[in-house]
């Protein structure tokens, strides 16, 4: 089984003037191509930190972090950039589309910063793939303000999705849906996963999080229970 990603003793401290927030203690973690995680715990227990680490948008305050095999401990600001762009797919809570581009632009966004040079053909003939994966063909020309919330997080996920990334990374994906549209999104990730990709998933909802095929419950910043995954066990 392919480890994508493996935590050893991560610890995340964040430090103002008056108040440090031990907001990670000492968490070890393993991910293995192919798996489904949801991270689920009360407000505040450091879900969203364990994502934006695990996401490269902030570095750990101790420990180490193996991505892909290699080691991401302490990268620049660029080079975690360009590891974010080629292997890591992020799902927000609120979109984060660019309202002044079309859907077909917003998706290509990752492949036209991507290291390896993709022709305008290949971009179409990926955008036009993962806009399929995804139920919106037909809304390839419209502005992300012009569809409706469920939409839009799909397009998010194309997005996240398009450079082929190791893992997704996914924040409260339905946070700001209806019931119908979150179990729209919901099914489309499930979908995504039986088709191969690797996710974890922070959620409140305890429905969406048993969709998953391994939950991690956070306590003030340390996992409760993470029973091995079943490849590990046997
Ligand atoms: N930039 C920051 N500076 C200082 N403290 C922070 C910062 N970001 C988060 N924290 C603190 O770290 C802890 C974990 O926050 P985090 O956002 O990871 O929680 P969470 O589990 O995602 O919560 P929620 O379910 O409300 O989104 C909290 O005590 C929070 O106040
Ligand atoms: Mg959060």
């Amino acid at each position: 089984m392919t480890k994508v990603i493996t935590l050893t003793n991560v610890s995340k401290i964040y430090e103002t003037e008056e108040l440090e927030t031990h907001a990670l203690k000492s968490i070890n973690l393993t991910i293995n191509q192919g798996e489904y995680i949801a991270i689920c715990g009360p407000s505040g227990c450091g879900k969203s930190t364990l994502l934006s680490i695990l996401g490269l948008l902030d570095q750990a305050s101790g420990g180490e972090y193996t991505l892909a095999g290699d080691s991401v401990t302490s990268l620049s600001l660029n080079q975690a950039a360009q590891i974010r762009n080629c292997q890591i797919g992020f799902v927000f809570q609120s979109f984060n589309l660019i309202d002044q581009l079309s859907v077909f632009d917003n998706v290509a966004l990752p492949l036209r910063y991507h290291h390896e040079n993709f022709t305008a053909k290949e971009i179409a003939q990926r955008v036009n793939n993962c806009l399929e994966k995804v139920g919106l063909s037909h809304r390839s020309q419209h502005t992300p303000n012009q569809l409706s919330g469920g939409q839009q997080q799909r397009v998010a996920i194309a997005r996240a999705i398009i450079a082929n990334p190791a893992i997704l990374l996914v924040d409260e994906p339905t946070g700001n849906l209806d019931s119908s549209a979150g179990d729209k999104v919901m099914a489309l990730l499930e979908q995504l996963n039986q088709q191969g990709t690797t996710i974890c998933m922070v959620t409140h909802d305890p429905r969406y999080a048993d969709m998953a095929t391994r939950k991690i419950q956070l306590l003030d910043g340390q996992i409760l229970q993470a029973p091995q995954s079943p490849a590990l066990a046997s």
